[in-house]
């Protein structure tokens, strides 16, 4: 076979397997959303046999001889060679974990995860030590089937960032920490703000069809992609012409919504701009959950939250509600919105607290990963750090280290690309701004088409061609700095908090 002909026939295979992929993803989302209760036993089967199904595609010998012939062919061109690469190593890396590997991990997922919900229930940490010792124990080996330079950690890092390590991520967070410490020591002696009149009754259908208003301002395309509800807002997709969202909505606070809305709609809208002829290839998918993260947090923070933005858009939210915001100004709700207040939970966290909540986690993953701490251990210096950090004394393991779904799931290494995410998107609104001097202008006029078209251009349609690090280079000009975060907050703090 020539090279035209082999590429052909790597592509329609990748594209199989994606439809394989996606239609799994269809009952996931239907589970979460639709499907009745007692659906769900079977449910588990069909998904689980599909993405085996998918798994021994994915791993047939008979493609890793195509990949590695497609790889040494000449004469494609340099998407088509990233594509053979980027499949091939995506495919060697699915041979190191050997299938009693990654079935003993499934089966210590499913148990450990079983042992958290109880152990949450029941408020007592002990339950699940043991589940996630052994947890942390496949992981180690995970790591070690992986290979990694440096921190074992990497390794687990790299499987939700490649190329993410720790020292980029201790670089970051190094720096990070003394600006934010600081910035909350002056926000805590100054005096606090009141958002009580986000904490009302607030009529779910208003609050359903307001979401709706905001995620078509900000670009969404309702003829590629629709809104749910469920108990956990969540994207997904099944093409990048069929982006699904969910929200959800508490009536007596309007603020769960809106912010769901605007974040899963930022993640919505990358997977609509990722590039339509790479389906069920490496360039139509996203670069990295640190840039996916990127995405939801630009349009949920660095635009969603600025004053500029409700300029324009909080006429449009009284018109919604104009009972509980009648006597509210756009300064009140922007300071509202923007309230600091240290707590115990991170997904109720603030845009600053937020990043102690992941540092934290951060270093005790770290510390389990190289042994030098214990599951055992896990709870008593979680505490510790959480006084230390953000000077919160934590109740019990349920508002502490059982909040979290993402250990009983398995999921060591990801907590980072929730900060890394917001630390890119901050530097990317800030050559955003650069380029375009008038962007807060346009934004307080209801204009946000500038920077979803430069999200599109430098983000979105570069699909998985480059690592985190080199799109952000390519894209601002510089490697990953937490200075552009620390600018940003330290300013926009800095005036909420000086009135
Ligand atoms: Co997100």
């Amino acid at each position: 076979m020539n090279a035209a002909e082999l590429y052909n026939s790597y592509q329609t295979k990748m594209q199989k397997i994606a439809d394989v992929k996606y239609a799994a993803a269809v009952l996931e989302w239907d589970q979460e959303t639709y499907m009745p209760v007692n659906g769900s036993d079977k449910r588990g089967c069909q998904i689980a046999t599909l993405n085996e199904i998918a798994h021994s595609f994915l791993t047939e010998e008979q493609l890793g001889s195509l990949l590695l012939e497609l790889n040494s062919a000449t004469g494609l061109s340099s998407a088509e060679k990233r594509n053979a690469e980027l499949s091939l190593q995506d495919y060697q890396r699915n041979k190191k974990l050997a299938p009693e590997f990654v079935r003993s991990m499934s089966e210590n997922i499913h148990m450990a995860y079983h042992a958290w919900v109880k152990a949450r229930k029941a408020n007592e940490g002990s339950i699940f030590q043991q589940p996630l010792q052994k947890l942390i124990d496949l992981k180690k080996q995970q790591a070690d089937l992986l290979g990694y330079e440096g921190h074992p950690y990497n390794a687990l890092m790299s499987e939700y960032d490649k190329g993410l390590n720790t020292n980029i991520v201790d670089t970051v967070f190094t720096n990070l920490q003394p600006a934010l410490s600081k910035l909350l020591n002056f926000i805590q002696q100054r005096q606090q703000v009141n958002d009580s009149f986000l904490y009302q009754l607030y009529n779910k259908d208003s609050q359903w069809k307001y979401g709706l208003a905001l995620l078509k301002n900000i670009g969404f395309d309702f003829e590629s992609g629709r809104q749910d509800i469920s108990i956990h807002p969540f994207t997904t997709n099944f093409s990048n012409a069929d982006v699904r969202i969910t929200t959800r909505i508490d009536e007596n606070s309007f603020s769960n919504m809106t912010w769901s809305c605007i974040h899963e709609g930022g993640h919505a809208l990358y997977e609509q701009g990722l590039p339509a002829e790479y389906y069920g290839l490496p360039l139509g998918e996203y670069c990295s959950l640190s840039i996916h993260e990127s995405q939801s947090r630009i349009w949920e923070n660095n635009i969603g939250r600025s004053l500029s933005f409700w300029e324009h858009n909080f006429p449009l939210l009284k018109t919604f509600f104009p009972e509980q915001l009648g006597n509210i100004n756009t300064s009140q709700f922007f300071k509202a919105i923007n309230k600091v207040q240290p707590s115990f939970i991170r997904t109720e966290a603030d845009e600053l607290t937020y990043h102690f909540h992941v540092m934290i986690r951060y270093e005790i993953e770290k510390l389990l990963i190289d042994g030098t701490l214990t599951a055992k251990d896990v709870s008593s210096y979680w505490n510790e750090l959480y006084k230390k950090y953000l000077g919160v004394i934590v109740p019990d393991d349920r508002h502490g280290y059982l909040q979290d779904i993402h250990w009983s799931h398995g999921s060591f290494g990801y907590f980072a690309t929730y900060s890394t995410g917001s630390l890119y998107a901050a530097q990317l609104y800030a050559a955003i701004n650069n380029e375009h001097i008038d962007i807060e202008r346009q934004v307080a006029q209801g204009n946000t088409i500038t920077i979803f078209n430069w999200l599109r251009a430098n983000i979105h349609s570069k699909g998985r061609f480059y690592t985190s690090e080199e799109l952000c280079k390519s894209a601002t000009g510089e490697y990953l700095d937490a200075k552009y975060f620390t600018n940003y907050a330290t300013k926009k703090y800095q005036d909420i908090y000086s009135s």
